[in-house]
């Protein structure tokens, strides 16, 4: 036999080995009463050559797996100082933290609420008045947010001859009717658009409003007729919440 047929013969004796059962004795070797028995009889040098590259099963030491972790024994925290205390410290440690929390909250709320308008701004804001009282072709000054407001109770006459005043003989152009939400009622801010003065009320050439600072006239709209002024007296906003009862603002 060459030495090659030599060499693949006992290499696959040698993987038949590997999953053979092993013999008792450890380190013995493959004996012929392991092996296949469909293989043939292999020689003594065979046998010898075998046992000398086939490694020999041993159970390793402890120390030679590396080393241990400990990790685990030495952070187990299975030794409390005062077991009975527990339930105390437990109690204690959410106490606080629910303080910590109440009190953050208090915090935001009141810092959220301080940005929010008071209570008598938002009172200011707006203002609800009831006109039933005033009779027509008269005019009352209320206030808002600091500033005088006109509100006319307009006759029939007053409405119609408003409401015919071609727009192209006025200076600032708005028909009556964009002027008004009920026809009777007309409100506007008691302030000249010239220079901010109070106008008078039923005085100038068209019975609205003069205002006497620089001579300027107002109609039974508020537009502006005659004089320095430029614009007509502004509309605040509003609305009527009844018949009679009119919301500024
Ligand atoms: S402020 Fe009214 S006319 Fe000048």
């Amino acid at each position: 036999m060459n030495a090659f047929k030599l060499a693949s013969r006992l290499s696959s004796r040698a993987a038949v080995a590997q999953f053979a059962p092993r013999p008792a004795a450890i380190g013995v070797g493959i004996s012929n009463a392991t092996r296949c028995p469909a293989l043939p009889a292999l020689s003594q040098q065979q046998q010898a050559f075998i046992s000398s590259t086939t490694p020999a099963s041993k159970s390793p030491e402890l120390y030679e797996l590396g080393s241990v972790d400990h990790g685990f024994t030495d952070d187990r925290i299975d030794h409390v100082a005062e077991p009975e205390r527990r339930a105390f410290t437990y109690l204690l440690l959410s106490g606080v933290r629910f303080a910590y929390a109440s009190t953050a909250r208090v915090l935001v709320v009141k810092f959220v609420s301080s940005m929010s308008a008071s209570a008598d701004v938002l009172a200011l804001a707006s203002a609800e008045f009831d006109v039933g009282g005033v009779a027509q072709g008269k005019t009352i000054t209320v206030k808002w947010r600091g500033k005088p407001v006109f509100i006319r109770h307009r006759t029939p006459a007053e409405i119609s001859a408003e409401a015919g005043v071609a727009l192209s003989s006025l200076r600032d152009e708005e028909t009556d009717d964009d002027r008004t939400l009920k026809p009777e009622w007309l409100v506007v801010l008691g302030i000249c658009t010239h220079l901010g003065c109070v106008p008078i009320s039923g005085a100038g050439d068209y019975n609205g409003w003069f205002c006497p600072c620089h001579g300027s006239h107002y109609d039974i709209s508020g537009r502006i007729r005659k004089g320095p002024a430029p614009l007509n007296l502004e509309i605040p906003p509003y609305k009527f919440t009844g018949d009679t009862k009119i919301l500024i603002g």
